[in-house]
């Protein structure tokens, strides 16, 4: 290249850089009119690093995602290898392609016996889409049983079932056939008959900011389910691979779904999501029609080979193990008299504080000391705190002084 295209070229990029901030405002679509916005060019374990090169703490981990952390090596390591291999090859179901194979007999060896097969789809949403039509395709029903403050996608199917009038209101007409009730009370559970196809639920419910079931009312729930032929979907796309202490949030009520959901967490970093169930559900999908669920790039290689290596990474490093040390942690070091309570299930944790003006302000606050928190859906109240399982002592007393002082400045 000429000097002269070269010092062209290199103004045009730094035209680019400059305007980053603009761009992202005019051509990435906009869902909201106080994005983040952070230009982040760097992420590595628990930290994140700007274009100015500030360093920030990741509390929120992509939203449950980075469970084991930002770019973990091994992770990274597994996904150029499966670059060199193959990227996609066809579409899903048709080619034995060993990442997704390799995963599958992972994923399942870890999973109770009647979860052995396993649908590998794009995101979270798609696997909510997909559970939903197994439950109506194996049941031969149409009614669906949700429950109030619980969020499955934005999908229109998924977007039916998720618990806010808010968010459904303005996509109206939806899926017909939903029921609504409210989560963790036993009232609500005569609802559920013979005429209902499945029961959809979060282990627990995540952005409600971190709202558990009652064991007793949980497993009154898979009862019900069981006398009225009802599939209980169980959604852990949020609280699996560890993030509420154990591997997935069902264990903690002596209960098994008939299909659980899974996402976020599951791709290691890159998307990926599924819903398990037996095979002798699964295959109704084989027949009338055939290929009843239909993705084109649902359990892509890469993503395959990427949330195989996390996975494995969680296992050997022992990191569900570490959840509650870490949980307790974060409950010593953040009791402060202006904080109405703290809801914790590992490390999902919510802060609930006066109201959403104060959130924002201590979100913010957080933010300029180079803390990333955020809020919660159905909770605006709440600050989030769902970090990487990898983060360390250090960096959650580091983190705790931050919020402390934050919570502390506030002016009631
Ligand atoms: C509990 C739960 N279910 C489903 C979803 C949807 O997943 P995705 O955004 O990958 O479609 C989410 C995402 O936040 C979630 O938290």
């Amino acid at each position: 290249m000429s000097a002269k295209k070269n010092k062209k070229s290199r103004k045009t990029t730094q035209t680019v850089q400059a305007n980053q901030r603009q761009l992202f405002l005019r051509h990435i679509a906009q869902t909201s009119s106080s994005p983040l916005a952070l230009e982040i060019v760097k992420a590595e374990g628990c930290k994140l690093y700007d274009k100015k090169g500030k360093e920030y703490i990741d509390l929120i981990a992509g939203i449950s995602v980075c469970n084991v952390g930002h770019r973990h090596p091994k992770v990274v390591k597994a996904i150029k290898n499966q670059v060199d291999d193959y990227l996609h090859l066809l579409v899903y179901g048709e080619m034995i392609e060993t990442p997704q194979v390799l995963y599958a007999q992972l994923l399942t060896k870890n999973l109770p016996k009647s979860l052995n097969s396993v649908y590998f789809t794009n995101s979270g949403a798609e696997a909510t889409e997909g559970a939903m039509k197994l439950a109506k395709r194996v049941s031969g029903r149409t009614q669906i049983i949700a429950f109030n403050h619980s969020y499955h996608g934005s999908t229109q199917g998924a977007l039916s079932v998720i618990g806010d009038e808010y968010w459904r209101n303005a996509f109206r007409p939806l899926l017909p056939d939903i029921l609504h009730l409210d989560y963790n009370s036993s009232e609500a559970l005569e609802e559920i008959t013979e005429r209902t196809a499945c029961v959809i639920a979060e282990t627990i419910q995540a952005e409600k900011g971190v709202n558990a079931p009652l064991k007793k009312w949980i497993k009154a729930l898979r009862k019900k389910c069981t006398a009225t032929g009802t599939l209980l979907i169980l959604d852990e796309i949020q609280t699996g691979f560890g993030r509420t202490g154990t591997l997935w949030g069902f264990e903690q009520f002596g209960i098994v779904p008939d299909i659980i959901l899974l996402g976020k967490a599951l791709g290691g970093g890159m998307p990926l999501g599924a819903f398990v169930a037996d095979k002798k559900l699964m295959n109704q999908f084989t027949e009338n029609p055939v290929l009843g669920h239909i993705t084109t790039f649902g359990g892509h290689p890469v993503c395959c080979a990427a949330g195989l290596a996390a996975m494995k990474v969680l296992q050997k490093e022992k990191l569900v193990e570490k959840v509650h040390e870490k949980e307790y942690l974060f409950r010593e070091l953040l009791q402060h008299p202006k904080i109405k309570v703290l809801r914790s299930r590992g490390l999902l944790m919510a802060i609930e504080l006066e109201d959403s003006a104060t959130v924002l302000k201590v979100t913010q606050a957080c933010l300029k000391q180079g803390i990333l928190t955020d809020w919660f859906l159905f909770a605006p109240n709440c600050i989030r705190m769902a970090p990487p399982l990898t983060i360390t002592s250090k960096e959650i007393r580091k983190a705790c002084v931050v919020i402390y002082k934050a919570i502390d400045a506030i002016k009631i």
